[in-house]
């Protein structure tokens, strides 16, 4: 597998950010499909996650874009909080206000991790369920399906999805893990591991404001994924770290 070396773009402040990353999305999702018919893509939550689903739901409204057919995407996450369906503190609640439910993806391509009053006692086995569904839709052989691109945003300590610096998740190998006792609340979730993730074709990073400057100079710089798990994601053919001007206020470059 590919490790290419990572691209790095600066946008002026969260709003342009979002924007940037909406368009960029629209394009890539539709290169996908006008090769194979289908795209996929998987999600993130927090604050940026859904601002970029929103600015791409505008971005599809207009008439001079590349055209995505949103009944032939195949969305996923690469986290999810175990908590009841209607949770605000959903992942999937967030996406579906933000993009789906606005652009129509139907119902059996939104791949959602199982919410906590879904049937599954445990987030084990809501992760296990998840396990599952990936294989399912993969190649024969394979855990996971094709990912054209994967979003993720970063904390403040370097976490990504559910991956948090020095927890069990870490050296976890299996594509998809229940994670307990998160730091950021609520504290029971279900994760992609670096496993899953570093199996999508791209990578993105879309990180905001100057509270994550310091993780992502110290990713892009090298540093230990158990420490700084930011740092040991990439795609099979672009890891891309897009920022804002605050996010990208300790590089080098910028310095
Ligand atoms: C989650 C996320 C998480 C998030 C980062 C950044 O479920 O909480 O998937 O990994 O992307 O914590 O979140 P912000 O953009 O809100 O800072």
């Amino acid at each position: 597998m590919s490790d290419p070396t990572p691209d790095v773009v600066v946008e002026p402040d969260a709003e342009h950010l979002a924007r940037a990353v909406a368009e960029a999305l629209v394009a890539r999702l539709a290169a996908a499909q006008a090769v194979r018919g289908t795209a996929s893509v998987v999600l993130t939550g927090g604050g940026m996650g859904t601002a970029v689903l929103e600015q791409v739901a505008d971005v599809a409204a207009e008439p001079v874009r590349e055209t995505v057919d949103w009944t032939a995407v195949e969305v996923w996450w690469g986290d999810e909080r175990f908590v009841p369906a209607d949770s605000d503190d959903r992942n999937e609640k967030g996406a579906r206000q933000a993009l789906l439910d606005r652009v129509g993806v139907p119902p059996e391509r939104v791949h959602a991790m199982p919410p906590s009053d879904a049937g599954f006692a445990e987030p084990e086995d809501a992760a296990a369920w998840y396990a599952g569904q990936l294989a399912g839709a993969a190649q024969p052989g394979e855990d996971v399906p094709r990912f054209d691109v994967l979003l993720l945003g970063l904390g403040p300590e370097g976490h990504v999805a559910s991956i948090f610096p020095a927890s069990p998740a870490v050296r976890d190998e299996r594509p998809v893990f229940a994670v307990r006792d998160c730091p950021k609340p609520p504290p029971t979730r279900v994760s992609l591991g670096f496993s899953a993730i570093n199996a999508a074709d791209e990578v993105w990073l879309v990180v905001s404001g100057d509270e994550k400057a310091p993780a992502v100079a110290e990713a892009l710089a090298g540093a230990d994924p158990v420490q700084l798990p930011g740092a040991g994601v990439h795609g099979t053919r672009a890891t891309r770290w897009l920022l804002d001007r605050a996010a990208a206020g300790a590089l080098p470059a910028a310095g």
